[in-house]
């Protein structure tokens, strides 16, 4: 039998992915203190491989993961570029889409024209702002991105926002929520065709893990 190949994102909800193989049993077959990047889960005919969460994506749109395990906000952060079926919604790494700014200057991002609006996730913003037809300048920001406000690089930031304290600290406010995200399994379209049984039986596992825990 060939192996089914599952793409996991590293990063923010990893940990998770990994508490869920565990409560199945599948967490043996991969080194998490090791540098390899490939595992091969012999009894269940899988391999993982480790990759950055907009790597996932791309891994899973070429074919060579059949399966994705990532972040709803990288998927739509992609969305233009790639043709993935998204399936089921692991319920785990929640978070918001929030716009958030210095506290107390919440009236003048909403008046303001042009505002600069810095961000990980420049088709997010662009989409939403673009939504409301406001225009914006884009910043776009590899991380940290709640300092734009702070030094004056721009006006307000798009960011995920899970516990709120790096918002907080940082002595910015959310102005508004966009919407709520949480980790998913997405698919290969031409694999989802091909090995559906195999990949509806990793969803049940999965769901399982879901309906026999408190995990979510
Ligand atoms: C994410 C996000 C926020 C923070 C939100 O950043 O971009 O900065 O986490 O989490 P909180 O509401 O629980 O504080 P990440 O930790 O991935 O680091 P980065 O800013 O370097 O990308």
């Amino acid at each position: 039998m060939d192996n089914l190949t599952i793409a996991i994102a590293k990063g923010r909800i990893e940990k998770d992915i990994y508490r869920r193989l565990e409560a199945l049993n599948m967490e043996k077959w991969i080194d998490r203190d090791s540098r390899k990047l490939i595992f091969t889960d012999e009894e269940n005919y899988i391999t993982y491989i480790h990759v950055k969460p907009s790597d996932v994506v791309t891994y899973v749109e070429k074919g060579v993961a059949d399966l994705g395990i990532v972040g709803k906000d990288t998927i739509l952060e992609n969305e233009n570029k790639s043709e993935v079926y998204e399936l089921y919604d692991l319920g785990f790494g929640k978070c918001k889409f929030s716009v958030a700014g210095m506290k107390g200057k919440k009236d003048k991002y909403l008046t303001s024209e042009n505002l600069k609006v810095a961000t990980k996730y420049p088709v997010i913003a662009k989409n939403f702002f673009k939504s409301r037809g406001q225009k914006i300048d884009i910043i776009k920001l590899n991380g940290s991105v709640e300092l734009g406000p702070i030094v004056g690089l721009s006006d307000v930031i798009v960011d995920l926002v899970e516990t709120g304290n790096t918002i907080k600290a940082n002595g910015l406010e959310v102005y508004e929520d966009l919407f709520d995200i949480s980790a998913r399994i997405i698919a290969n379209r031409v694999s989802y065709k091909f090995n559906y049984d195999k990949i509806q039986k990793i969803i049940d596992l999965f769901d399982s893990t879901v309906k026999a825990s408190d995990y979510k």
